[in-house]
């Protein structure tokens, strides 16, 4: 291990260099203008795989963007790590708020800023460059490896599972191990163990057939803005709790145990409502900000159009107003139960003056992985060693999808193995990664490749 850790020492400003390629290019999933840098994104990948040394390297299409696999299969006898990741981005608007550009990779100070830095091909490159460590010196790994990047994680991973299902021997491993959350804060390195799901809606209310003169018109029509506002607005009771009917009904309470778990960490609301701006937090009545975060289902308002919003002033009654509603979801909710809940409770509440018009967009379920699992005791292990501290455990409350296809169609659990941080701004201007925990990271990724097959073989003798 001498040897890789001081390689990856050695390296850092070539790593650094070829990471800012990566960054380079724009690969916004949700934009079909961009369909030629997601294929240039691939194609960048697979050239850099193949020149650190893996093997099998190849482009596979899906109905969507394409999938970029590769392995390293030489190790007999040795478990086998599938690593998951995800190469598409978020779009980089508002683009004016970013000090940088959002595809000029830019170091300042401990921070590399750029979109995609934290989430997720800053946390991709990680495992390459373990990767290249090994390869590089003396051509071997501790562990097989399979690597599976995706294309379409912020757009919901739509074409994954069918990929997945039709793919199943190629991606057949021991464990799955994905670095695409976070770390508890900056100097706490953390295990995941549960996401949230989520359930994303399109609401559209329409009044009357065409936009109207507000003078001639107003008084005799109900303004759809009017509904629709009033409608999210009872979406949340006086303590903060969903009205959606039904909502709560498939919630895991919160054991006694975890609740105490969480409140063992080190947490302080002032301090992080001051980091937000905020002069108090607000949630669900009953629970702790942790709880609110990562263990109860909440529901977000996430755009909202309609009438007239540009310079000046026009009086219009519009005909139409539109939202944008996410629900993020919590063990054992369904997305597409809580869908077709939400679905319901709007047709319901709507007045008899408009029609209203619900449409499920993407969504995900939630999950939660065992945490006394060989894979997450080497990922313990491998954090104490790259990080110089004792992990905690964490839950997140973002998605990713794909986890619980994976343990349905392959029947392997995920290791969320996270080198993000909670206020590196994902999906928001200024994205960066803290270079600390980017190479702490690499350094990491390379331990748990080393640790792996020790905790493999006590954990398979334990079970035997
Ligand atoms: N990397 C995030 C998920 C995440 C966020 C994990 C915060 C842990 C902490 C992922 O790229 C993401 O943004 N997922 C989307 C999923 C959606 C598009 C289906 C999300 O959570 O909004
Ligand atoms: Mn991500
Ligand atoms: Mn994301």
């Amino acid at each position: 291990m001498k040897k890789i850790l001081s390689y990856i020492e050695s390296h850092h400003d070539r790593y650094l260099l070829e990471v800012k390629e990566l960054l380079a290019i724009p690969s916004v999933s949700s934009q079909s203008e961009r369909k030629p840098e997601m294929r240039r994104t691939a194609e960048w990948l697979k050239n850099h795989m193949k020149n650190i040394g893996l093997q099998n390297v190849q482009i596979l299409e899906t109905e969507g963007h394409p999938v970029v696999y590769a392995d390293w299969l030489s190790a007999v006898g040795k478990p086998t790590i599938l690593i998951y990741g995800h190469y598409d981005v978020q779009p980089e608007d508002p683009v004016d708020l970013w000090t940088t550009p959002p595809f000029e990779a830019t170091i300042r100070g401990e921070n590399l800023y750029a979109r995609g830095a934290s989430d997720d091909k800053g946390q991709i490159f990680i495992h390459l460059k373990a990767i290249e460590a090994f390869l590089k010196n003396g051509g071997t790994l501790p562990v097989n490896i399979k690597f599976i990047f995706e294309g379409e994680e912020e757009i919901g991973s739509d074409n994954l599972p069918k990929f997945v299902s039709e793919h199943k021997d190629l991606l057949k491993a021991d464990v799955i191990v994905i670095s695409d959350s976070g770390m508890f804060a900056k100097g706490v390195p953390s295990v995941t163990y549960a996401l949230r799901g989520l359930a994303y809606m399109e609401v559209e209310v329409t009044g009357p057939n065409s936009d109207l003169h507000s003078g001639s018109f107003g008084g005799s029509v109900h303004n759809p803005i009017q509904v629709l506002t009033k409608m999210i607005a009872s979406l949340h009771d006086k303590n903060g709790r969903i009205t959606v009917k039904g909502m709560y009904d498939d919630v895991r309470t919160l054991t006694k145990a975890e609740r105490a778990a969480f409140k063992k960490l080190p947490w302080n609301d002032k301090t992080y409502a001051k980091s937000l701006g905020l002069k108090q937090l607000y949630g669900e009545k009953g629970f702790t900000t942790l709880e609110r975060l990562w263990a109860r289902p909440t529901l977000e308002c996430n755009g909202i159009w309609g009438g007239y919003t540009g310079e000046g002033a026009k009086t219009v009654l519009p005909s139409k107003a539109f939202a944008k509603i996410s629900m993020r979801l919590v063990p054992d909710q369904s997305s597409a139960k809580i869908a077709k809940l939400f679905e319901k409770h709007m047709k319901a509440i709507a007045p008899k003056t408009i029609s209203v018009k619900v449409r499920y967009l993407n969504g995900g379920e939630p999950a939660i992985t065992p945490v006394d699992s060989p894979g997450v005791k080497a990922a313990v292990a491998a954090l104490e060693k790259g990080f110089g501290k004792k992990p905690l455990y964490q839950r997140e409350g973002g998605s990713i999808p794909i986890v619980v296809d994976f343990k349905r169609l392959l029947g392997i659990d995920s290791v969320l193995l996270g080198f993000g941080l909670p206020d590196e701004n994902a999906h928001a201007p200024n994205e960066f990664i803290n270079l600390d925990n980017f190479f702490g990271g690499i350094k990491t990724a390379a331990h748990y490749y080393n640790e792996l097959p020790q905790f493999w073989k006590s954990g398979k003798k334990k079970n035997a």
